[in-house]
């Protein structure tokens, strides 16, 4: 088990290098739309604070070629700010150098001092051991809370960890303990739900959920690859042909270990040679059909499986979400798992927004704040910016 912020002794007046993953969706004018990650890293920054650490926080944003103002971490300070009125919150717009030194030797216990993206410096992503040894210079302890990008081996969520003594957040330390519930010991019948674009940025998942699961439910353009390969007609809708392969190898193993996978039985689609580009709903997908959604009948069909489990992870949407016509599969598939009670985890973007946009996050039993991180988690079992977090002594 990992050391977590809650090890550590001796915090009053230590320098603490907070690492979280502020990398919100913002719009060009630095509007946040969704400010769940900066929520859900204010217990470790209370923890902290509240024992009267000096903290400094890290984080990246986008993915920035050098200095781009439209990527400042500055709209997330005031946020920060907002949330954190009783604390002393500032922002400084450099991560290394003299200024950041001054303002660090300046905080009181228990002040926080937000700085500005870490990928403004190409030693960030380089994992550049120098740039780290720069950061580690100007603090005592090194926290890593940046759940969804513990994949990413950079200076600031890998190298940190090599140089200083260390612990994971609490917001770390809850995503491990959900997750490693879907590939330990997963309530049964678990259902995983998958939907998505491409079948091979989803393999090792679908490998995974073939040993744990007791049914997986496609959706989302994956779908179709995975009904041509059935042989079925899929019409003008988008195929991943270089996978086909794949997709009959993993239903084969789902038929040979007795697991169900299900794929859609109708779909909401359009003629590509209708000018008027009319949304109908077909059994088939034939001739110049492109399917964009699951229809009713594969919903009721999802929705019953969904009822029945105890278990539900889901991931990916139904359907081409982001348009209103093609968001009803997406939709009312959130809503039947938020619907069953049981032990359900979500990750994903679309995933979430969906959960969002009806208002029903409160409903769903954990929200992963991962979307690559937590994939790779499931996948591999670990993330390397954990792994190389020191364990607990006990
Ligand atoms: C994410 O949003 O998945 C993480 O913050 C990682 O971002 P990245 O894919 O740009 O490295």
């Amino acid at each position: 088990m990992k050391r977590t912020v809650k090890d550590l002794v001796g915090l009053r007046g230590k320098v603490v290098l907070l690492r979280v993953d502020f990398n919100v969706p913002m719009d060009e004018n630095g509007k946040i739309l969704d400010s769940t990650r900066i929520v859900n890293a204010l217990p470790t920054i209370k923890y902290l604070s509240s024992k009267g650490a000096r903290i400094v926080i890290l984080s990246h944003l986008g993915r920035p070629k050098g200095f781009e103002i439209h990527k400042s971490l500055w709209p997330v300070a005031m946020v920060l700010m907002k949330l954190l009125k009783k604390r002393n919150v500032a922002f400084c717009n450099k991560v290394i150098g003299d200024e950041v030194k001054e303002r660090i030797s300046l905080l009181k216990d228990g002040n926080i001092l937000l700085l500005e993206n870490t990928r403004f410096y190409k030693g960030e992503e380089e994992c550049d051991m120098e740039f780290a040894r720069e950061i580690a210079s100007m603090g005592d302890i090194f926290v890593n809370d940046a759940f969804g990008t513990a994949h990413r081996k950079n200076a600031t969520t890998y190298g940190l960890a090599r140089i200083l003594p260390n612990a994971v957040g609490l917001l770390v330390e809850k995503e491990i303990e959900n997750l490693s519930t879907v590939i330990q010991e997963p309530v049964r019948p678990f259902v995983a739900v998958l939907g998505g674009a491409k079948v091979n940025t989803k393999i090792k998942i679908l490998e995974r959920f073939l040993e744990k699961a007791d049914t997986i439910i496609i959706g989302g353009a994956m779908a179709y690859t995975f009904l041509k390969a059935q042989g079925i007609n899929t019409g003008a809708s988008i195929v991943d042909d270089q996978c086909l392969d794949i997709a009959r190898n993993i239903l084969q193993r789902a038929s040979d270990e007795g697991k169900k996978i299900l794929l859609p039985v109708d779909h909401v689609c359009v003629s590509k040679s209708d000018r008027k580009q009319a949304v109908i709903q077909s059994k088939k997908l034939k001739g110049d059909l492109v399917g964009y959604d699951i229809g009713d009948a594969t919903i009721n069909l999802y929705k019953k499986e969904i009822k029945s489990a105890q278990q539900i992870f889901w991931n990916g949407p139904m359907g081409l979400f982001e348009k209103p016509e093609f968001s009803n599969g997406t939709l009312r598939i959130a809503e039947a798992i938020a619907e069953n009670r049981c032990k359900s985890i979500v990750g994903g973007g679309d995933t979430v927004s969906a959960l969002n946009h009806l208002k029903l996050k409160k409903k769903i039993g954990f929200i992963s704040t991962g979307g690559g991180a937590t994939m790779e988690f499931l996948e591999e079992g670990s993330l390397p910016c954990i792994d190389i977090i020191q364990e607990k002594i006990i």
